[in-house]
């Protein structure tokens, strides 16, 4: 296929998706993609700290044509405090384009990759610990039209499933921090689309007229789970089966699998609110698996007739109740006691260093050392100290086991690594080492 000239991807965040192909000839495409972390809310009163590609859960959604030359620039947001890297299942090549883009924080990674086979493909992260990555939102959709485009529809949507580990019960008030174990058993507290619950109910539901056709782009993100996907009160009329070439007609349910697709077509011959469901229902109901679709238009009694009972099938615990707020935290006093350092600390340690050393400093093996009685950590105070100040890189070994891999800088000032680096001392089997902001302030030279 020979390629004509360069252009831009347009790039949209979930439930939307970029403008069709159409007839355009293939082309240079320029993907312009930026990762960040950032506090979100995973349901009402419940916050997380999610890893995104552009922003949102699911990423962007990218939209290609087959014999596109694509020129992926990946950059990292420098407040982000991990490398990442993205791995397109669109791609024929290494690791999907991972090893080519692993990019730190405050940089930018370029790789290119021809679009040779068209489908719905799903891309991720695939930094290690990858599991992670992936289940803190990591993951979106890129499609790769064939020659002279996919046949129109009337609207077209992207949804994208996956399933969160939080420390916390569903629906357990306040910063919820991501739980490795729960991630490794399998057993997610959330189970969602488009990243939380109730990205899309309400007046976020996605809406058609009678009588359009409508499309969803279905992804699942997993980490884990495969998903059972449904339409209350609708029937497929065209599956593309796992996101590939076939069609299989007048389908209830479709699997999607955990880094896979599919594509769902359907005509919307009726009025009314279709809810959108993982059928394994317990997911639904309970875990936050739950859309709408919201059809307008005059009723259609030859199809359908009957009185509308509203909200049958609104979920379990959907209000969740709302726990009294937290009390504004005093704003940065000044910890003058151990107590007051060790409580000033644990609050930046839920903010920067849990991320990676995890919640109870337990760490995770092969990737991040643990804190928790760390050998490494108690022989020496000035070092850990600089470890945080400036980072750390190169092979160490903690409560003898090695570790080459690199620490990021943290960006605090003296009085917050002293706070953070006191808590650490003081927690989980640690020497109770007192680390002072003059002795930060020493150590930054
Ligand atoms: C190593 C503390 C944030 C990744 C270490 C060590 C300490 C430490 C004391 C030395 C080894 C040990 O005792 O286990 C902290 C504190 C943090 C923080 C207090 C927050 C203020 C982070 C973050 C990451 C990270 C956000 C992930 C980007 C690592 C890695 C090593 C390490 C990979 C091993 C480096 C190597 O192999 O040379 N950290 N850390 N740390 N930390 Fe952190
Ligand atoms: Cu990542």
């Amino acid at each position: 296929i020979k390629v004509e000239g360069e252009m831009v991807a347009e790039l949209t965040a979930p439930p939307f998706v970029p403008k069709p192909i159409g007839n355009r000839a293939a082309t240079k495409l320029i993907v312009n993609m930026e990762i960040k972390e950032m506090e979100g809310e995973m349901a009402d009163g419940v916050k997380y700290n999610y890893w995104t590609f552009g922003g949102s859960v699911p990423g962007s959604f990218i939209r290609t044509r087959v014999g596109d030359e694509v020129q992926f620039h990946l950059k990292n947001h420098p407040d982000n405090k991990l490398p990442h890297n993205i791995d397109l299942h669109a791609v024929t090549g290494p690791g999907g384009g991972a090893t080519s883009s692993l990019v730190a924080p405050g940089h930018e990674k370029v790789f290119n990759f021809k679009c040779l086979n068209p489908g719905l493909y799903v891309y991720h992260c695939a930094t290690a610990p990858v599991g992670m990555h992936i289940a803190n939102g990591m993951y979106g959709l890129i499609l790769v039209e064939p020659e002279g485009g996919l046949p129109p529809v009337d609207k077209e949507y992207y949804i994208m499933q996956g399933d969160f580990y939080t420390k916390g019960a569903y629906g357990e008030q306040g910063s919820q921090p991501f739980d490795m174990e729960k991630a490794i058993k399998e057993q997610p507290d959330y189970v969602v689309f488009n990243g939380k619950v109730g990205a899309l109910t309400g007046d976020k539901s996605i809406t058609a007229k009678k009588g359009e056709t409508v499309r969803i782009y279905m992804g699942n993100g997993g980490p884990n789970l495969v998903s059972s996907f449904h339409v209350i009160g609708e029937i497929f009329d065209k599956v593309n089966i796992e996101g590939g070439h076939l069609i299989n007609k007048d389908v209830q349910t479709t699997l999607v699998p955990a880094g896979g697709s599919a594509i769902v077509e359907f005509k919307v011959d009726v009025p009314g609110t279709f809810i959108l469901v993982d059928h394994s229902i317990f997911r639904a109901f309970n875990k936050g698996a739950i859309g709408m679709l919201k059809v307008e238009g005059e009723q259609e009694k030859t199809i359908y007739s009957g009185t509308v009972q509203e909200g049958i099938y609104l979920p379990e615990g959907g209000t969740i109740q709302n726990m009294p707020k937290e009390k504004g935290v005093a704003k940065s006093t000044v910890a003058k006691t151990i107590p007051e350092q060790v409580k000033a600390g644990k609050e930046i340690y839920g903010r920067t260093c849990f991320a990676c050393h995890q919640s109870e400093g337990q760490g995770i093996p092969n990737a991040f050392p643990p804190l928790a009685k760390s050998d490494y950590l108690n022989a020496d105070p000035k070092r850990a100290i600089d470890a945080v100040l400036h980072g750390l890189s190169g092979e160490i070994t903690v409560n003898g086991k090695k570790y080459n891999s690199v620490m990021t800088s943290q960006n605090l000032t003296d009085e917050e690594i002293a706070n953070v680096l006191t808590y650490v001392y003081n927690s989980w089997g640690n020497n109770k080492t007192n680390v002072t902001a003059p002795m930060v302030k020493n150590q930054r030279g």
